[in-house]
């Protein structure tokens, strides 16, 4: 094991600068931890991959590494975020102009089915859905109609930034409080959905645009540095053998966190109904939703086995059945995930994952060891780890795990495995 490595802490602090802070997205972690990561273990690799890019701080970091990078996410909402924060400085004098001009063309488009009236009055769903179409008019294909648009995957990251600025719009206005982020949203009564006058959409608009232009990646960028953002599950990666050099990322946390519903102003302002929701949430590593594919615990190892074993026993409600099946599937979908990079990494390749330990109940969910087990078995040795004290987590806020842990901090590791 190395002990020459001080990564700095990974997590956002409140004080981050604007490169960090860029998009509140939950569970980002700090481009100063990708920059060391990739300093220390892969200052010449060519190829730099996040299999769960999230809000791509590891691609926008890497890029302005003059590293190419590859990103994927499942969610298409994080692709977009991922793609604006590639946008160059350059722009930020034509922002506001822009989304002026996004603003003055913006005219209410009424659509019954629109999924942000989940939310909003139909006045005020036509008038967000306008931006939208605006955006699209101006910035993608200027003959665009309502349909869905059909392929995130192939957005300019100037359109992609406009998209952003439309999500932080969406998600503000339909946070009950805003600066909280919350990870399960409701609908409002019958009667009572939001109605926002459009002077104030508009206002919000172009302020977020301006918000975002501010925080847009400062330093020198190469624009001929290759980066792909795609949809993408971390366990069909759509790369060659042995074709990436490193490997900085964050899987999903293992606390039935739900980045599908996390999301979903975003993916109301992508058109998704309640059936793509469920399909999300079924393709996501960690995904609270029990999705019936099962594996046998022996074959995750003997750390993993250990752990679902202790699940099972315990004697509170659901153990057996629902939270066994959960943290089974949990690793399961972590252990294929490691096979699929295993497979896409060169064999010196270093991969840097920050990933965060849990109780259920009172037992202790080492994920940062048991991650580390399950990757040996694909023939990945453990070269570091450091840990970090984190005060407050999801887990902890809940009040029925504090009937067996009155602490609520956790461990935040970051593991090189190579
Ligand atoms: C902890 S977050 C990563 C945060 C990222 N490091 C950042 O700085 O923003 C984990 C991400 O994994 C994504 N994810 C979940 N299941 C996935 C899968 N099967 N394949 C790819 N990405 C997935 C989630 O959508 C989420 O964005």
């Amino acid at each position: 094991m190395r002990t020459d490595l001080t990564f700095p802490n990974p997590k956002v602090t409140s004080g981050a600068g604007n490169q960090d802070s860029w998009y509140r997205y939950y569970a980002g972690y700090s481009s100063a931890f990708v920059k060391y990561s990739l300093e220390t273990l892969a200052p010449s690799a060519r190829t730099v991959l996040d299999p769960w890019n999230g809000s791509g701080t590891t691609t926008v970091v890497a890029a302005g590494r003059r590293q190419a990078a590859f990103g994927f996410d499942v969610n298409p909402v994080t692709v977009v975020i991922a793609r604006a924060r590639l946008l160059g400085a350059g722009v930020q004098g034509s922002i506001n102009a822009l989304a002026a001009d996004v603003a003055g063309h913006a005219h209410p488009v009424r659509m019954t089915d629109d999924p942000l009236r989940f939310w909003f009055s139909p006045d005020s769903a036509a008038q967000l859905r306008a931006l939208e179409l605006s955006i699209r008019r101006l910035l993608i294909d200027s003959a665009a109609t309502d349909e869905v648009l059909q392929d995130v995957n192939s957005l300019s990251s100037l359109a992609s930034f406009f998209y952003t600025a439309l999500f932080r719009t969406v998600r503000a206005l339909a946070s009950p409080t805003s600066g909280t982020n919350p990870t399960w949203w409701k609908r409002p009564a019958a009667g009572a959905a939001l109605r926002i006058p459009k002077k104030v959409i508009i206002e919000r608009f172009r302020a977020a645009a301006a918000e975002l232009a501010q925080g847009l990646h400062r330093e020198a960028f190469d624009t001929r540095t290759s980066v792909k953002l795609a949809v993408g599950d971390s366990r069909h990666l759509p790369l060659s053998d042995d074709e990436v050099g490193a490997v900085v990322t964050s899987p999903p946390y293992c606390t039935r966190m739900d980045y599908g519903i996390a999301t979903r102003p975003e993916l109301a302002v992508l058109r998704f109904e309640e059936a793509d929701l469920s399909y999300l949430r079924g393709a996501m590593v960690g995904t609270p939703t029990i999705t019936g594919e099962d594996q046998d615990d022996d074959s995750l190892g003997a750390e993993a086995s250990a752990f679902l074993r202790k699940v099972r026993e315990h004697p509170s409600a659901a153990s057996q059945g629902y939270y066994t099946k959960y943290f089974r599937q949990y690793y399961a979908a972590m252990d294929a995930s490691l096979k699929e990079l295993r497979r896409v990494m060169a064999p010196d390749a270093p991969l840097v994952m920050v990933v965060q330990d849990g109780y259920y109940k009172n037992v202790h969910n080492d994920v940062p060891g048991i991650i580390a087990d399950i990757a040996r078995a694909h023939d990945f040795s453990l070269e570091a780890r450091q840990d970090f004290h984190i005060s407050r987590t999801i887990g902890g806020m809940n009040p029925s795990s504090r009937q067996y842990r009155k602490d609520s901090s956790a461990i935040e590791s970051v593991v090189v495995l190579r």
